[in-house]
């Protein structure tokens, strides 16, 4: 009998994890899913098998894969999908509030990769796919935090596929535009309120929950995943969507001037 693939997808209580975990199911791959909160299973489909994990937690991520192992004795796919948003200016921002979304969206990742990777060696080959965004490659004002950390995790996820190549596995980064999800109504705000920021962090926030509202369906960010975790030969970066393609191709070819201009408009900034 041909053992299905199996498949690991962090944070699908919403947004791009749900989408993404409920088309591989739907594709035929064993599906694992993780939760912050078991008491929510009951919203899932019984098809799709529910962990516990805190991606800050060391302890949370090592009994999660365990669990997996146990289950289902190996992982062949790891979604790296949990984050979190954080707004506010750079200057508003505590060093607290900054290490608390990198704990999530860069240490997070850190320790998924380091609990996986040791079984997928072991049986010679897998696939992990990363979710960066826009705002990996591009700059994101008033959620420089969260900038900072996509920025970080491209950087690792580059240089790690180069390390494990040599074992079969390969990493590639996902890069979604603005995605209907809830990840507006989740983000933390910076809680060191300045006057002096007021005007604009407000015509700023305004333009990006405006721009998450319109945003592409979660599902068209489950696609370009699954097209990563499956292609023969993966490249290491998917911009999700036309608006995050068109991103990409400005960040290469346009001169830098152009692509200043055009980011502030889009964020509501004054021309500079
Ligand atoms: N929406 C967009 O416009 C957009 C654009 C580009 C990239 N992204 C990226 O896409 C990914 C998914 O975000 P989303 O838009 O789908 O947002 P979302 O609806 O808020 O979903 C975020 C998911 O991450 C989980 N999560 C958060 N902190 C966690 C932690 N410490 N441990 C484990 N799970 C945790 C959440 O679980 P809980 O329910 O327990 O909080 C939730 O399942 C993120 O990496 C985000 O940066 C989103």
């Amino acid at each position: 009998m041909i053992q299905k693939k199996v498949a690991l997808v962090t944070g699908v209580s919403s947004g791009i994890g749900r989408a993404t975990a409920t088309l591989l199911l739907d594709r035929g791959f064993r599906t694992f899913g993780t939760l912050r909160e078991m008491n929510r299973a009951s919203e899932f489909s019984t098809s799709l098998e529910l962990v516990r994990l805190d991606v800050r937690e060391e302890e949370s991520v090592r009994s999660c894969v365990q669990a997996v192992l146990d289950q289902a004795g190996r992982i062949d796919l790891l979604v790296n999908n949990a984050g979190c948003a954080l707004v506010g200016s750079l200057e508003e921002t505590s060093i607290e509030e900054a290490r608390a979304t990198f704990e999530t969206n860069f240490f997070g990742v850190l320790r998924m990769c380091q609990a996986v990777l040791p079984s997928m060696r072991k049986k010679g080959g897998g696939r992990i796919a990363n979710i960066s965004s826009v705002l990996g490659f591009l700059p994101g004002p008033y959620q420089g935090i969260y900038t900072a950390s996509k920025h970080a995790l491209e950087g690792y996820s580059e240089s790690l596929d180069h390390e494990v190549r040599q074992f079969g596995i390969r990493i590639s980064l996902i890069e979604p535009g603005f995605t209907r999800t809830s990840i507006g109504q989740n983000a933390r705000v910076a809680s060191e309120a300045l006057e002096a920021y007021a005007n604009e962090r407000k015509r700023v926030l305004d333009a990006i929950q405006k721009s998450i509202a319109t945003g592409a369906d979660p599902g068209a960010v489950a696609s370009v995943v699954l097209e990563a975790l499956t292609s023969r030969s993966p490249r290491l970066r998917y911009p999700a969507g036309r608006e995050a393609k068109f991103l990409s191709r400005l960040r290469k070819f346009a001169p830098s001037r152009l692509l200043d201009n055009g980011l502030r408009k889009q964020f509501g900034l004054q021309a500079a």
